[in-house]
């Protein structure tokens, strides 16, 4: 492909361009633009400069344990096979067959030593390489096979399990693109020696929302709790009060993420999340710097997005509070786009792998009554995510509707900048605050205006 279309396909059209300079003017006074949130241009870019760009998640290696298994994930509007090949190695292999272009994989997950075209039958290892094709002497005698397998996104790494693309070969390591929220998953996921696993499938669901709406809810909205959530509180799913709730603090990780805490640093007993004891005799708590332990000691509740589209929480819900302690549930999710005003969620449970298989159907349990696709909690948020996206359609709206992201900025409210946070990040206390999601939208609107 020549490299002219390549470079075309990436340029802002003038009138998007003019719509994040408007956006970029006024952020650092707390005002967003409406019209990013469902605008087809700046959908179409997004894919190029941002999925296009950033590291993307695909699955867990606990999603493909064995050789030959493999799960078909997306990023952005292309699908990619995960597999495990026969020698054990992870690969992301986009399923386009360089024949004529047909999907070559037609299941959600499998085992297969191979993947055969339906259309005209040729025949992939599961590593992408090619091995055949009907009456192969005949149609393709000459052919060099080494140079028609299928082709591969250029980066994967995983860290602690968790695989991740990249489409752009000269893109910063997945670590170093994690920036500070690398140490906050780490302090998460090294708990237990054995890491985390997955817990069944992910459920999938559609909203009629934009992703960027998902992906700034999850970075720090825990203000919407107290009003759009407060029924689910109030039949006491979860034990901390609401206002306790807000003690805590919101991080700006660096590069676009943003991580929130309710948290208790100064608190006698520890809390883990409120993990019952036996879990946390189960901790090697020797993982953890000194640091990390201190925070992970004093932790209720974590909630983050990992810019652009991966969010997770861990928290510990009820799903019967008459009857049945809070248990902690992890939720790892991407708000995938198919559109610029819809997304497939793609929500995963985890649970640290060695914990009875009591305790996982208990947080599984958990999990599912309040952040899976009928949860208590997860109903709610479409309500407003779908009026918000439609309204950013509206024509008018789209040229005059400025959106209020003030809140803690310069004195506003209570909140307030940490200046001796002793761990990574930019901190304010308590959570009555912005600034991870103008966090969030200064690295999009820096990504978006990058190259024009
Ligand atoms: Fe796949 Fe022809 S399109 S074999
Ligand atoms: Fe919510």
């Amino acid at each position: 492909m020549s490299n002219k279309y390549i470079e075309e396909a990436s340029k802002l059209s003038p009138r998007a361009k003019a719509m994040l300079e408007d956006f970029k003017a006024d952020l650092e006074k707390g005002i967003s633009r409406i019209g990013i949130l469902n605008d087809e241009e700046i959908y179409q870019a997004e894919l190029e400069k941002i999925f296009g760009k950033r590291w993307n998640y695909l699955a867990h290696e606990t999603e493909i344990p064995n050789n030959g298994d493999y799960v078909l994930r997306y990023i952005g509007d292309d699908k990619f096979i995960v597999t495990r090949d026969s020698n054990g190695k992870i690969n992301a292999i986009l399923d386009v067959c360089p024949h004529r272009g047909a999907s070559v994989c037609r299941a959600e997950k499998g085992n297969s030593s191979h993947f055969r075209c339906p259309y005209h039958g040729w025949n992939f290892k599961n590593n992408g390489e090619l091995v055949g094709a009907p009456a192969f002497k005949d149609a393709y005698d000459g052919l060099d096979r080494s140079q028609w397998g299928m082709k591969h996104a250029p980066r994967v790494e995983k860290f602690h399990g968790f695989i991740f693309a990249c489409l752009d070969e000269y893109a910063p390591s997945l670590e170093e693109s994690l920036s500070g929220m690398a140490w906050y998953l780490d302090m998460i996921f090294s708990l237990q020696d054995e890491g985390m696993e997955v817990l069944g499938e992910p459920q999938r669901f559609t909203i009629k929302g934009n992703w960027k709406i998902a992906a700034e809810n999850f970075s720090g909205d825990d203000y919407h709790l107290m009003y759009l959530h407060k029924s689910t509180y109030d039949i006491g799913v979860m034990q901390i009060p609401l206002k306790e709730n807000m003690k805590g603090y919101h991080i700006q990780a660096g590069n676009g993420h943003g991580v929130s805490f309710s948290i208790d640093l100064e608190s006698e007993d520890p809390l883990f999340f409120f993990y019952p004891e036996e879990i946390v005799k189960t901790f090697n708590l020797d993982n953890l710097s000194e640091d990390q332990l201190r925070l992970a000691r004093g932790s209720r509740v974590c909630v983050g997005n990992i810019f652009p589209n991966i969010s997770f929480l861990m928290l510990p819900l009820s799903p019967d509070p008459k009857n049945v302690p809070p248990t902690p549930l992890f939720t790892w999710r991407i708000w995938r786009p198919i559109g610029k005003d819809e997304i497939e969620v793609f929500n995963w449970f985890f649970m640290y792998k060695n914990t009875s298989e009591e305790f996982k159907r208990a947080s599984y349990q958990a999990a599912v009554s309040s952040f899976g696709i009928a949860g208590t909690f997860e109903m709610d948020d479409p309500v407003p995510w779908e009026t918000m996206t439609r309204n950013a359609g509206g024509t008018f709206a789209k040229k005059h509707m400025k959106l209020n992201l003030q809140m803690g900025l310069n004195g506003m409210g209570t909140s307030k900048q940490v200046m001796d946070w002793p761990f990574p990040g930019i901190a304010h206390y308590p959570r009555f605050e912005e600034g991870n999601q103008r966090a969030m939208y200064r690295t999009y609107i820096e990504e978006m205006l990058k190259d024009e």
